[in-house]
């Protein structure tokens, strides 16, 4: 009965093995996985955007073809986790009604603006730094699919993180006004990236949970943590400053100490009233639509080829 195979997937658990899709899992440990995954994939779609809008103005052809790269690979690791979501028993076509209803969420950085070039800059040095650190521990996540698709991810994520830093670099050793550029960047983004973690532990509703089963392997607290001593070193060597004036390395914990962001901030963008939240969902919502007719006529090839090629 139901007594037993709870305590088979209990023991899986604790052993540090995978959970597969076959196995019996508990209803809320799937709706839980279901809801993270889902969030992420719809977060490498949405985060196409604010970087998709520098493609035609990359100052080269080497920066625009680079930048080309990065957007289709957040494109690839969308599917790869709509289709890690679907070993669940959901479909991706439900998945994005989800989201262009607006009844499943994204990551509360893509709602913010890309003023400038720099800012292609400091999305992958800071906001693909941060999704590395909470995503190489979720290739030690329990459900199997999701760890395996994260390690690819992450590989690739590793790479934008690099591009990133390059692009401020490169800036930062520039003409004065591409080095104020690029200061300018990452001052608007780092307390964006620090929220992207979520909210505090102590009003996390999901991580004592996913703690527990082993999807998550570390609180947002200890990431955000994680995130800042991994930054200020790298900071130091692009020459810019992070825009946290009580940033200081404390002997005694032996972690900087940081301001934390303003979380109001963060559950109001969550909420729908960031900056660009409206302008994120409607484009979405439009290209979605444009998009009908090779949905239609790459579901009219398959349904005649399944006829003429029976398996
Ligand atoms: N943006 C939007 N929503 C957020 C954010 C954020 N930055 N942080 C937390 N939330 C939401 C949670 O999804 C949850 O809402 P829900 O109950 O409707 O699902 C609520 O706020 C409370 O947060 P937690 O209880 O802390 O949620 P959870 O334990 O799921 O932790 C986290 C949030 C860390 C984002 C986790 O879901 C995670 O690791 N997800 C996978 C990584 C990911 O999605 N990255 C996307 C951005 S990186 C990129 O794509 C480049």
């Amino acid at each position: 009965g139901d007594d037993h195979l709870q305590g088979y997937f209990e023991a899986i658990i604790e052993a540090d093995q995978k959970v597969e899709p076959r196995d019996w899992m508990p209803d809320d440990y799937r709706r839980s996985l279901v809801r993270q995954i889902a969030q992420h994939a719809h977060s490498e779609i949405i985060g196409m955007q604010p970087e998709g809008n520098w493609i035609t103005r990359a100052p080269s052809l080497k920066r625009k073809a680079i930048l080309l790269a990065k957007v289709q690979d957040e494109a690839g690791h969308g599917l790869y986790l709509y289709a890690a979501a679907e070993t669940l028993g959901v479909s991706r076509d439900e998945l994005v009604e989800l989201l262009l209803s607006g009844r499943q969420k994204y990551s509360s950085i893509f709602n913010y603006p890309t003023l400038t070039w720099a800012d292609v800059g400091a999305i992958g040095w800071l906001v693909d730094g941060a999704a590395i650190v909470n995503q190489v521990p979720l290739c030690r996540c329990s459900y199997g699919p999701y760890a395996r698709a994260m390690i690819r991810i992450c590989k690739e994520e590793s790479f934008h993180q690099r591009q990133g830093f390059e692009i401020l670099h490169t800036l930062a050793h520039g003409t004065p006004a591409q080095r104020e550029m690029a200061q300018d960047a990452v001052n608007r983004w780092w307390y964006p990236s620090l929220a992207m973690f979520g909210p505090p532990d102590s009003d996390s509703t999901h991580s004592e949970r996913s703690m527990a089963w082993k999807i998550k392997r570390f609180s947002n607290d200890e990431l955000r943590q994680r995130f800042v001593d991994m930054c200020v070193q790298q900071a130091s060597v692009l020459t810019l400053s992070l825009p946290d004036p009580d940033l200081r390395w404390n002997a005694e914990r032996e972690h900087y100490d940081f301001t934390q962001p303003d979380f109001d901030e963060l559950m109001q963008v969550v909420k729908g009233n960031g900056p660009c939240n409206r302008q994120r969902i409607e484009h979405r919502r439009r290209a979605h639509s444009e998009g009908a007719w090779v949905r239609e006529a790459a579901a009219a090839y398959a349904a005649k080829r399944a006829v003429r090629e029976p398996a």
